[in-house]
């Protein structure tokens, strides 16, 4: 059975944890972010997960933390930008709920990712690169219930966008 989780997927900056905890309370629901589960798991932050184990490892403890998502319902959860981008992982998410991308244009996504730092996937990598890393991504994100586009609005108005593409989907009530 589909559980009535929001589930929010999207690029680095898309906005997921700003929009997730809004619509959470809009919704009067308990918010979960994927990445706090795996860093209170570890007991590390992600930056040293990834110096630390590495990008593979950390992607091991994103497959482990969608078993245990299982267990939740009725929940908004906030996802890291590369969870859904492995095979069979879009798939169990959306078996979790409504899975709702947040994309928006790459150049704004990655502005706003680049200001708030501590994103390992942005170390190192020039600006055509992460550009290519987005686009590689497109194929995974596509495959959510629901699109809604970020680009030049604020987190109200993607909340209120997403409130209305679940209603109208009839994924949540009033
Ligand atoms: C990642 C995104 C991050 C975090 C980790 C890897 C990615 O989450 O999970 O640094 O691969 O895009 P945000 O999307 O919340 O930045």
């Amino acid at each position: 059975m589909r559980r009535d989780n929001v589930i929010l997927v999207g690029f680095m900056g898309a906005g997921k944890s700003v929009c997730g905890r809004l619509l959470a309370r809009r919704l009067g629901r308990c918010f979960v972010e994927t990445d706090d589960m795996i860093v209170a798991a570890e007991g590390r932050s992600i930056p040293e997960i990834f110096r630390e184990a590495g990008e593979d490892r950390f992607r091991r403890l994103e497959g482990d933390v969608i078993e245990s998502l299982r267990l939740k319902s009725g929940d908004v959860i906030a996802t890291g930008g590369g969870m859904p981008c492995r095979d069979g992982r879009m798939e169990l998410l959306r078996e979790l709920g409504a899975v709702v991308w947040l994309d928006g244009d790459a150049g704004e996504l990655l502005e706003r990712a680049r200001r708030t730092g501590n994103r390992p996937m942005l170390e190192g990598r020039s600006l055509a690169e992460v550009e290519e890393l987005y686009r590689s991504r497109l194929p995974y994100y596509r495959r959510a219930h629901i699109t809604i586009d970020t680009t030049g609005i604020g987190a109200d108005q993607v909340v209120a966008r997403i409130l209305a593409a679940l209603r109208e989907a009839h994924a949540v009530r009033a």
